[in-house]
């Protein structure tokens, strides 16, 4: 079985070949018009999307194929107590590959016990977005030419947002890279990655201050306060707002400077940036679509390929983080692996 949960689960080697297949596509889309026709993809958003869930939507008409889905968990028999195992088990009798989002923690992977199709994590919760991570590589790619030998700052909200959790996964894969994570203290970035990053050989400094690093970046990935998040009201209202780019800023920033952001901005960035050149949230949210298209025929257009492999869980001790989805879907099995939930990564 062949899911995307986490972009890690991959080989570099079939990233690249994502990206090169995203490339190809941007080159001559209508190329691949009728890649998918007949095939049918399942869109189960237990949270709010609007980027995410219209350019997987887009992505599988533009390839020949058809959608359904939901957008509302409230008006699905999620709302009646159906658990995840049932919606996955029925879903995927009816679709080809399923891209779901959740706000729980590790629920695309729980997600993925259940599913005889291949599952796509579209976001769970504040953990990973591995999409996001395969559209920024694609972006960064296609504009810098290479990953590799960048300097790459984080800025925002670290702790909970989950794009920054699979970009920052992905980017110890590469070769040279410098991170730098700019975040107040209150929001830098969870432990368990924090823990993940002293492993790895790549080097990171974490910071407070997004000026003073501004001069030495390659790539600036800004990020939303990511409110829903937060389970003091008074602790969003204390730190939104922290970190605002403007033109004025960028006046000592790189000329060649790549300004990205998976988007919705709230005040992050200033309206006025969007004019500067190296501004680039609205390409890479472009390029996200082919960069989705590619996945989506990797997963089901193509026959025969051996995607994903499952890992191996030495402990079954069950996780007891309360965002994590065992805590909701009572029935799953206990996993983890080297003291680490298998589902949402957090300490056991
Ligand atoms: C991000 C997400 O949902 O995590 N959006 C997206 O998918 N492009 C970022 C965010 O919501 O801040």
């Amino acid at each position: 079985m062949k899911h995307v949960i986490d972009l890690n689960d991959l080989e570099r080697a079939e990233w690249d070949g994502l990206l090169s297949k995203t490339n190809e596509i941007i080159a001559s889309p209508l190329d691949f018009k009728n890649a998918c026709s007949g095939r049918v993809l399942a869109s189960l958003f237990y949270e709010p999307s609007t980027r995410t869930s219209f350019s997987f939507q887009a992505a599988m008409l533009r390839l020949g194929g058809g959608v359904f889905g939901f957008s509302d968990p409230n008006a699905t028999s999620a709302a009646k107590g159906e658990t995840l195992k049932d919606t996955m088990v029925m879903v995927s009798g009816y679709a080809d590959v399923i891209v779901m989002r959740h706000p729980k923690e590790g629920a695309a992977r729980a997600a993925s016990l259940y599913s005889s199709c291949p599952v796509i994590n579209a976001g769970d919760g504040g953990h990973l977005h591995p999409t996001q991570t395969l559209t920024d590589l694609a972006t960064i790619t296609r504009l810098r030419g290479k990953i590799d030998g960048a300097v790459v700052g984080l800025c925002g909200d670290l702790k909970n947002g989950r794009t920054v959790h699979s970009l920052v996964r992905a980017l110890s894969r590469y070769k040279d890279i410098n991170l730098i994570l700019i975040s107040p203290r209150e929001l830098a970035v969870p432990p368990y990655l924090r823990q993940m990053l002293n492993e790895s050989s790549m080097k990171f400094i974490e910071v407070t201050n997004l000026e003073a690093t501004l001069p030495q970046l390659d790539c600036l990935y800004m990020t939303r306060i990511q409110k829903e998040r937060f389970i003091d009201p008074l602790e969003y209202e204390r730190l939104k707002g922290v970190y605002v780019l403007t033109p004025q800023k960028l006046k000592i920033a790189k000329s060649d400077l790549l300004i990205m952001h998976p988007l919705p901005r709230v005040d992050e960035i200033h309206a006025g940036v969007d004019e500067d050149e190296r501004a680039k949230y609205f390409v890479q949210a472009e390029t996200g679509m082919y960069a989705r298209m590619a996945l989506i025929m990797y997963l089901i257009g193509e026959k025969g390929k051996d995607f994903v492999r499952e890992r191996s869980y030495n402990d079954s001790r069950m996780c007891k983080y309360s965002n994590c989805i065992t805590a909701i879907e009572g029935y799953l099995p206990a996993k983890s692996t080297e003291g680490r939930c298998a589902y949402c990564d957090h300490e056991i």
